[in-house]
């Protein structure tokens, strides 16, 4: 995977694709399905929402990192099933054949089939809502399916996959920061 600048993390969550957060806790890894999802900034800042129900919650309370992934859509039904089963007994990485890679600034691993892994670090817990904020301290792209197509999850069990991408860029010139 190839590090970009941390300001392409933005790129990642605003089209508010389904990820796949990872974690590491106790010498385990885990991988858990998130689609609530929001950027809080241009600098890599990123909110999720999750709560105790889920294996992965003691992990990020204690260890306060992890890898936000994003999967291409044709592994939309491992993306489902790694959101149907707690990592508790289960090594889901083995389960699911994905590939951890090491990654640099948090323990938690990259996953080498998704199209871009951020490496965050939490820097806030919003208990009352269940919202974690993070900081991207690194960006990785996959540039072997960097044309694969996001997943966005409609709520219902319906998913849908990107559609046509348009390039309006000389409209927002102006709000643009340099480098996006
Ligand atoms: C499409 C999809 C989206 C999901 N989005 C969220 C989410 O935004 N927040 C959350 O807490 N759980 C979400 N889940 C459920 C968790 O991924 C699920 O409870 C998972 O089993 C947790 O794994 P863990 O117990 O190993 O941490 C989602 C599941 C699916 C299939």
């Amino acid at each position: 995977m190839k590090e970009v600048n941390i300001i392409k993390a933005l790129t990642f969550i605003e089209p508010g694709p389904v990820v796949l957060v990872t974690t590491f806790n106790e010498q385990k890894q885990n991988v858990m399905t998130i689609s609530w999802t929001m950027p809080t900034d241009w600098e890599g800042g990123i909110a999720l929402t999750t709560g105790p129900w889920n294996y992965s919650f003691q992990a990020l309370m204690k260890t306060k990192e992890c890898v936000i992934a994003i999967p291409p859509a044709d592994i939309l039904e491992k993306v489902i099933q790694i959101g149907d089963i707690s990592g508790e007994k289960t090594d889901k990485f083995s389960l699911f054949n994905l590939t951890p890679l090491p990654a640099k600034t948090v323990q938690a691993p990259l996953i080498q089939e998704c199209m871009a892994c951020l490496e965050c670090k939490m820097t806030d817990y919003i208990e009352k809502y269940g919202i974690f904020i993070f900081k991207t301290t690194r960006v990785l792209i996959n540039e072997s399916c960097l044309d694969k197509k996001m997943i966005h999850a409609i709520g219902d069990g319906t998913f849908i996959i990107d559609g046509e991408k348009k390039d309006c860029r000389s409209l927002m010139a102006d709000k643009l920061p340099p480098d996006l």
